[in-house]
């Protein structure tokens, strides 16, 4: 074909799919959003009974179904036979859910097909994973962690939702609420942290945030509690990797959040890739059935994690598809994301009696319970907004929303004196003439973390965040000096950059881990900042210029270097879209900084997996001992660099007259103990005062210390504060050596202090 000619043909088709969408925009504008009756539970399953009576087998095994976004144009699909072919299945109305859409116009076209051209007019999932946002984005979730703020957590997730139902997403592939206590796990920056007690409040923070108190409330989504379970406990923090764990270690660490999603209300939970002793989780009944749906009364939907039914025939657990569809319907795994096991086998299985057909109604039963509750069933394009795309994407409260609470997540992590001026770099001076901002990310936008889809066109650069602060007309020098593009590093403009050093009063190194570097499939076994920003790092400190660090990551890294030569660090993590505005927000004092790590960062990543809440071991190490048969290492210490809780402020905090109400506490009672905090330093602050307890004598080893309790306070310069905190027979309950979650009689100490670390103690006695 001459090339005129295919270009002609090409401009006629657009000019086609062009009409096309007007005609299905004005179409969708004309529709009336429908209210949803207030129907009862019990309504509810009625309905829901109702449509199950008029389903095929077919039918509902397609309800199983979950299939990628299709590309091009649904509205006739013409004839298809391939049984691998999705198109096959939406056609014959055999289709429950659709992953990763992200425009309203491409919902409404499916969301169409499946109500007007399919025999039932069953309407569609819109499943989308917005980790930390959808156009709008945060920080990534290990620093939204940071914050231990639940209000932020839940308004982020709030915001996230209102933005991606409006591009018809209805049901949302987090929040990711793995414990993770090895930083070379990538994913770890999906998570929590390492904190099982300040993941489960992350975990109901989230859930109400994404699904509000009503489902049919245009703006909330179903959330999907993610990876069910102990998937952050890979042997050597490689994805994907083999698990081996205790009972009570999943009891423990790893199961809290996911009960709490529970107790909270979650919709949804995703079984995880790993095995649990020996048994995948896809496949894993005494995982899903026994302890989801019995022990903790899960009634929601199991959605596989992708491909992971098939996964089970590579684990081994199956010799087919057919047989790994018997394992995880025994398992009531309810929904198969894109893989084909129940599709191409469910209905023989049935027929030959190896899964029954009451098990296939059960999971068709909770997905159309859903669809229910989200209202669909009486308005299909209820979350399908496409004006609200205009209006709602990125909308000012968003983006304000975002800049404030990216600055909430940011960690202070050094910020010492200078001797010659006896004073901080940080907060940056306003008498300050010229600055030089160098570094690979002083200028991208590569920089909103995994999993994000956010809108550049709104995305602030650390650049443009200094421009709008300073103005143009301030001696602001931007250079690189290394550049990356992707996991691809180069020298760029090096010797610019140490010019620009040499001729600025201050330097701002903006330094770290590209974000490709973490997320799925992002696992290291080297912690350190890659390429050779150490090299440019060492050039610039040559130059004996006043030099602030400013690390973007989205996992812990080991620093230890970098510990030791600069004087003032922040950990920025990936902020989001509010990027330099939120930095500059911190770094010029605007905003005292107030995070505290949720995850160690080891001093060497020999130390992995390294966390607070470890056992004490028959021969404990207290620094300074010499004696060389206890636990720890010939070469580097046993403690993190920066440990879990810690983060600084631009003011000090002094903690004083630790006192307990009552040195016994009996069963039933409370007691107070409570502490003085004193602000000592020039500029008010957020403080997080942490409560720990260790319970000494148990039926099992306990941890030396867990999280019990915080509260973040403000405390004005020079104000004292007294905090206090209630203990309570529920927070000395664990599960003792017969596997029961109780407690025993026995002596206890408590910690309260600034990290996990730095603390004062009391003591108690507990009395049964
Ligand atoms: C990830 C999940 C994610 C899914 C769909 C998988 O590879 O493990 O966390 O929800 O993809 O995007």
């Amino acid at each position: 074909m001459k090339y005129s000619i295919w270009i002609a043909l090409m401009l006629f088709i657009s000019s086609v799919s062009a009409q096309k969408n007007d005609k299905l925009k004005e179409e969708l504008a004309s529709k009336e959003i429908k209210p949803v009756p207030n129907w009862t539970k019990k309504q509810i399953y009625e309905k829901v009974d109702s449509v199950l009576a008029l389903m095929s087998l077919d039918e509902k095994i397609g309800q199983l179904y979950q299939i990628g976004t299709p590309m091009g144009d649904v509205s006739d699909l013409g004839e298809v036979n391939d049984v691998r072919d999705p198109s096959y299945y939406l056609k014959k109305g055999c289709v429950g859910s659709i992953l990763g859409n992200k425009s309203a116009l491409k919902a409404y076209e499916l969301q169409k097909y499946a109500v007007e051209e399919t025999r039932l007019g069953i309407p569609l999932f819109f499943d989308f994973d917005v980790i930390h946002g959808h156009k709008t984005i945060f920080p990534v979730n290990l620093g939204l962690a940071c914050s231990w703020d639940m209000d932020a957590v839940e308004q982020s997730c709030a915001i996230t939702a209102k933005e991606s139902t409006v591009s018809g997403t209805n049901f949302h592939n987090g929040p990711m609420i793995d414990v993770s206590r090895d930083a070379r796990w990538g994913r770890c920056t999906e998570g929590v942290g390492e904190d099982p007690y300040l993941g489960s409040l992350i975990a109901r923070a989230s859930v109400r945030g994404y699904q509000g108190d009503d489902l049919t409330d245009r703006h909330t989504m179903i959330a999907c509690g993610k990876h069910f379970a102990a998937y952050g406990a890979v042997e050597a923090g490689r994805d994907y990797n083999t698990v081996d764990i205790s009972e009570r270690t999943l009891r423990e660490i790893y199961f809290p959040p996911f009960k709490a999603a529970v107790d909270e209300g979650i919709g949804s939970l995703m079984p995880s890739f790993n095995v649990i002793d020996g048994v995948p989780c896809a496949g894993n009944e005494w995982l899903l059935k026994t302890v989801g749906r019995e022990e903790w009364g899960f009634e929601g939907i199991y959605l596989s994690d992708f491909n992971s039914i098939h996964e089970l025939v590579i684990h081994g657990l199956a010799k087919d598809d057919a047989e790994a569809s018997i394992l995880a319907m025994n398992a009531t795994l309810d929904q198969e994301m894109v893989s084909q096991a129940y599709v191409l086998n469910l209905k023989k299985l049935v027929k030959q009696g190896k899964v029954s057909l009451h098990q296939v109604d059960a999971s068709v039963k909770r997905i159309l319970r859903y669809k229910f509750e989200l209202g669909l069933f009486d308005d299909p394009y209820r979350y399908i907004d496409i004006k609200g795309e205009e209006t709602i994407h990125c909308a000012p409260e968003h983006k304000k929303a975002a800049r404030e609470i990216a600055t909430k997540s940011m960690v202070l992590l050094k910020n010492d004196t200078i001797t010659e001026t006896q004073k901080t770099l940080l907060p940056i001076s306003k008498d300050t003439k010229s600055i030089a901002l160098i570094g690979p990310f002083v200028k991208t936008k590569e920089i909103e973390g995994a999993w994000a889809w956010g809108d550049r066109k709104h995305l602030v650069t650390v650049k443009e965040g200094f421009v709008n602060r300073l103005g143009e007309d301030f001696d602001l020098k931007v250079v690189e000096g290394y550049r990356y593009r992707g996991k691809q590093g180069k020298r760029r403009d090096w010797d610019k950059a140490l010019q620009a050093a040499k001729e600025s009063e201050l330097v701002v190194l903006c330094m770290g881990e590209p974000q490709g570097y973490s997320g799925e499939a992002a696992s290291r076994a080297e912690l350190d900042f890659p390429g050779e920003q150490k090299e440019l790092a060492e050039e610039i400190l040559k130059l004996n210029k006043p030099t602030i660090l400013v690390v973007f990551t989205g996992r812990p890294l080991v620093m230890k270097w970098y510990h030791d030569n600069f004087p003032s660090i922040l950990c920025a993590w990936f902020p989001g879209t509010e990027t330099g505005n939120a930095l500059t927000d911190v770094l010029f004092g605007d905003v005292n900084p107030s995070g505290k790590l949720v995850m160690s960062f080891p001093y060497h990543v020999g130390q992995c997996p390294v966390y607070y809440n470890h056992l004490n071991t028959g021969r404990p190490y207290t620094e300074g001992d010499n004696n060389r048969f206890v636990s720890r290492y010939m070469d580097i210490p046993n403690k993190p660099l920066y440990e879990f809780g810690y983060g600084l402020s631009y003011t000090t905090f002094e903690y004083s007259d630790i006192t307990i109400s009552n040195h016994r506490l009996k069963s039933g009672k409370e007691l107070k103990v409570s502490v003085n905090v004193k602000n000592t330093g020039d500029y008010d602050g957020e403080e997080t005062v942490q409560l720990y307890i260790h319970d000494i004598v148990a039926s099992v080893a306990r941890p030396v210390k867990e999280l019990k309790d915080f509260k973040k306070v403000m405390i004005k310069s020079g104000e004292n504060r007294t905090v206090e905190f209630t203990i309570t027979e529920e927070q000395l309950k664990y599960w003792n050596k017969d596997m029961k979650y109780d407690s025993d009689a026995g002596d206890f100490n408590v910690f309260v202090g600034t990290s996990s670390d730095k603390y004062l103690k009391t003591q108690f006695e507990f009395i049964k």
